[in-house]
């Protein structure tokens, strides 16, 4: 392959794997997740395997390689930069962290919040982007609607609202219905009234380029094919100038005594402790596969993908798609959503149909409610006495109510191929195909296991079972 040229789908390390289904059959793996986490690019794992005789430590030795690992670790931060259509000299800095949630976490706590100031949010928000203001001041949501989601009016309500907020904190993109808001309205929107934004860009990273405009922004490596425990916060260096860094430790400072210190300079006062390298190269590959592919390419990818994806899934008799409407008698969904799909199928608990997806398939999809139960709750417009049940039944760890959806994710590697064998089973599914074996839920999990002895799927194998509908 001429490796300057684009190449969509381009394989993932690990694509094809043979896997067990409870038919005694293996099947080729298809990954249909990666919206929560993304295999590595080839590339990104050679660079891993060619830096790990040169790893050491970074900002802490004086050896040769420690120069050399501490040159590709400020490289990967330059490259974060441009990634995110911010220059190298610019105001901005970018923070090595483990991922979004990190990110999130490490913000609220460094911008002065006092306890009665507010954060405009949107229910559309996954856990990391809902819980860490809350820990700091007020929350006030900008509601969706059925369809899971708002106008730009909807935020400028939210933000003329008294008090005047400190900060909009909004996705670039639902991990849920894929759905994209009108960023670049609602940016000027905030930005007209002088009110700074943080962009969620997990999702939006790996399919779309990143708004220069925001004024905060995180990303994880693990989502953008580059899994190796490193995230980014991109950020002005003034907010991370003053005050306590989030982390306390070693890289952090310039002098410490028993009862003093002084924080050294941002990006190293937000980095204590030894820095991720390995990450930080694998995310530096990542960028640079990125700008070889461009995204162009990795759009029109998308676009065609969501197409087939979300037009066969609503043309499957049973299934509800949530999220943004499929228009009458069209396939545009390029638009307004990324290569995903949620969905529920009529008369079928949402962990059995991924559970079948998996054991008789080999497909892999999420479900669950997505670390997003607020908006689960309103897309599955679920009544207060259903959301009470359920509610007391999960804190009595009784998990087989958990309201929620199965969600499959596309990703670069991924084929129409990919899609139409997806479609297949779930319309095999939905159609009444009976079960090979007979499944049982875990109350503990909500999660189905299939009863038998095929190799994978045995009793003992149960043990791999993950809780999928905690989130
Ligand atoms: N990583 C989470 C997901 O799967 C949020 O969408």
């Amino acid at each position: 392959m001429d490796e300057t040229r684009p190449a969509i789908p381009s394989p993932l390390v690990g694509d094809g794997l043979a896997v067990p289904c409870v038919d005694g059959q293996q099947r080729p793996y298809l990954n249909l997740d990666s919206a929560a986490s993304a295999n590595a690019l080839p590339a990104v794992a050679r660079r891993v395997q060619e830096f790990l005789p040169w790893y050491s430590s970074v900002h802490r030795g004086a050896g040769y390689k420690s120069r050399l690992a501490t040159n590709a670790y400020e490289e990967a931060r330059l490259a974060a930069l441009r990634f995110a259509g911010r220059p190298a000299d610019g105001d901005d800095i970018a923070v090595i962290v483990r991922n979004t949630t990190e990110a999130v976490n490490h913000l609220a706590y460094r911008l002065p919040l006092a306890p009665d100031d507010v954060v405009v949010t949107t229910v559309v928000e996954h856990h990391a982007m809902l819980l860490p203001w809350g820990r700091r001041c007020q929350r006030r949501f900008v509601e969706c609607g059925s369809d899971g989601t708002f106008s730009t009016d909807d935020v400028v309500a939210a933000l003329e609202a008294s008090p005047r907020p400190k900060l909009l904190a909004i996705t670039g993109a639902s991990n849920v219905t894929g759905w994209l808001p009108p960023l670049d309205a609602i940016l000027a929107a905030a930005h007209e009234r002088g009110i700074p934004v943080m962009v969620d860009a997990a999702q939006l990273a790996p399919h779309r380029p990143l708004p220069p405009a925001a004024d905060y922004i995180a990303w994880s490596g693990h989502k953008m094919y580059a899994p190796f425990g490193a995230g980014i916060l991109i950020g002005p260096r003034a907010t991370f100038a003053e005050g306590d860094p989030f982390l306390a430790g070693g890289g952090a400072v310039d002098l410490v005594d028993l009862d003093e210190v002084a924080w050294t300079d941002p990006p190293e006062r937000e980095e204590a402790g030894s820095p991720n390298v390995i990450g930080a190269v694998a995310l530096d590959t990542a960028f640079a596969e990125f700008d070889r592919i461009g995204w162009k390419a990795i759009i029109e990818h998308d676009d065609a993908l969501v197409s087939s994806l979300r037009s066969g899934l609503a043309a499957i008799s049973g299934v509800r798609l949530l999220g943004p409407k499929p228009p009458p008698g069209g396939v545009s969904h390029e638009e307004v959503t990324l290569p995903l799909a949620t969905f529920t199928l009529d008369g079928l608990h949402h962990a059995l149909v991924a559970a079948r997806l998996s054991a008789e398939y080999g497909i892999g999809v999420r479900h669950g409610c997505f670390c997003a139960h607020p908006y689960l709750l309103r897309l599955l417009d679920l009544s207060p006495e259903e959301v009470a049940d359920y509610r007391a039944a999960v804190l009595r760890h009784d998990r087989r109510e958990m309201p929620g959806a199965v969600r499959a994710s596309a990703g670069l590697s991924t084929s129409t191929d990919d899609i139409d064998r997806f479609l297949a089973a779930v319309a095999e599914i939905a159609g009444g195909r009976p079960a090979p074996v007979a499944y049982v839920q875990d109350p503990s999990t909500g999660d189905f296991w299939p009863e038998g002895t095929a190799p994978g799927w045995t009793a003992d194998d149960r043990s791999l079972g993950a809780s999928c509908a905690r989130g």
